[in-house]
Order: C-alpha cells, then structure tokens, then sequence
C-alpha cells in the first residue's frame, strides 16, 4: 500500500504512521523526522534545513524533494510506504506523482486528518521528544513511565524547538496556506479518504484499519 498521511501539525500522523507501520509492515517515511536526523548530524541538508524548521517555515523543495524520491526508490519499500509529512504543496504533489510514475506505481489513499487547530495547539505543547531517538510522547495522552525520560532508550525528553506556541502558530499558518490546498487536489482525483483526527490513538487506529479493509488494502 502506498500511502499519504495529509493534515496539520499535530494531527498524530507520526504517532499514527508507526503504529500502522508496526502493524502492517509498510515503511514510515517521516520528512519531518528526516530533516530533524540531518539537522543532528549536521549534514549539508540539516544546515540548510534548520532555520527553515525552527522558524516553521517550509524547507525549499528541491531538499524535501530529492529525499523523498531516493527513499522510496530504496528496497526496503516492497511492502509500500506510509508518507507522512510529504507533499506539503502542489509543487511537492506534482513531483510525487512524477516520480511514482517513473517507478510504475500510484497512490492508493490519501489519509486526511481532519484536527481542529485547538486540538493541534494542545498537542503540541504537551509534546514531549527524545533527545537521543527521536520518540514523541505527550504530558498527558502519552506520558512516558518516568516523567522527562524516555521508556525506550532513557533519553531525555524535551519540548521540540519549533512546538513553542509562536511557531506552533507559524506552522498551522503555514498549513493553511501552502498545504490545505492538497485536500482539494487528492478529492478530485479520487484518493482522498477522511478521519478524525481529534479521536485518541486507539480509536483512531481502528478507524483507519476499517477504512483500510474497505479499499481493500489489506
Ligand atoms: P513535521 O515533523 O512533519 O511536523 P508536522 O507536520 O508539523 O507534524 P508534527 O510532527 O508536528 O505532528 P503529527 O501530526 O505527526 O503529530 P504527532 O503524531 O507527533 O515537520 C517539521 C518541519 O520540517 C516543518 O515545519 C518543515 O520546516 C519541515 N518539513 C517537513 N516536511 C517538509 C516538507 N515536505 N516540505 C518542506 N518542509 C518540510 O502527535 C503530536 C502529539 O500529540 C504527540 O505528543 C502525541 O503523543 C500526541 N498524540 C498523537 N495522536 C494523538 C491522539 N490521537 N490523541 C491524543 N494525543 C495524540
């Protein structure tokens, strides 16, 4: 199954994204989570990368671009993969398809999670991520075991750079304008199916496996 999870920061699509993943054996490719790695190990893409996410801008689409279509072209992708993050905007669309076509494949859904900024904004305050593995966890949906560290690697967990409430408005602003527009693109040609994003993770998971077994992806 060849997957895009499409909605707001905050949505849960990363913390949807692995559990799917686990479940499904289908590869999570996160941009988000690319770019943060790169940033760590201070590659050329991390250093052209940084101001862009601490701001909550967008990073420039030939980085996001020639990422994204490396990863999927990798063997680990037998069983699909679930895009989480990416296309971020018609551009980032158009090239995604381009590229699928090149490789003979398509899209099968596009998963919209449909959140209120409300809930976004409470999410994200109350994220919470690991220094060392990257793991999310959440003060009070998710808390981890032991309060600041992390239940898989014992790293420490700290608000992310661009979750402060400043940016966290930048970013829902930047959804608005550059990326809401996709919900229209996918409905038209007839790939995109909607969730709520405001349910918790368990509820939300279900739903998603239902609608899985009704476009018969699985
Ligand atoms: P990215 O990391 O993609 O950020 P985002 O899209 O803003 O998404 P988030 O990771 O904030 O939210 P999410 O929906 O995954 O929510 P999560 O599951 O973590 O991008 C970061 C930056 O990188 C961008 O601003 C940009 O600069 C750059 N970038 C990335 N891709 C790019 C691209 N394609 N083009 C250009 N630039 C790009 O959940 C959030 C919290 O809520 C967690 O604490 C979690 O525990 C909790 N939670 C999750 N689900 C639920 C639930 N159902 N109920 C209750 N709590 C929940």
């Amino acid at each position: 199954m060849n997957i895009v999870l499409l909605g707001p920061p905050g949505a849960g699509k990363g913390t949807q994204a692995k559990v799917l993943s686990q479940e499904f054996g289908v590869l999570h490719v996160s941009t988000g989570d690319m770019l943060r790695d790169a940033v760590k190990r201070g590659t050329s893409v991390g250093k052209s990368a940084k101001t862009y996410m601490d701001n909550g801008e967008l990073v420039p689409d030939d980085l996001v671009i020639n990422m994204v279509s490396e990863r999927i072209l990798q063997k680990d992708v037998k069983r699909g993969f679930l895009l989480d993050g990416f296309p971020r905007n018609k551009t980032q669309a158009l090239e995604l398809d381009d590229a699928l076509t090149r490789i003979g494949k398509s899209l099968d859904l596009v998963l919209y999670f449909k959140t209120s900024p409300e809930v976004s904004i409470e999410r994200l305050s109350g994220r919470r991520a690991c220094t060392e593995c990257g793991a999310n966890f959440h003060i009070r949906n998710m808390p981890p075991r032991k309060e600041g560290i992390c239940d898989h690697c014992g790293g420490s967990l700290v608000l992310r750079n661009d979750d402060t409430p400043e940016t966290v408005k930048r970013r829902l602003s930047v959804y608005e304008n550059e990326t809401e527009s996709l919900i229209e693109y996918y409905k038209q040609k007839g790939t995109l199916r909607e969730v709520s994003g405001n349910l918790d993770v368990k509820k939300l998971f279900t739903k998603i496996k239902g609608l899985f077994l009704e476009e018969r992806l699985l």
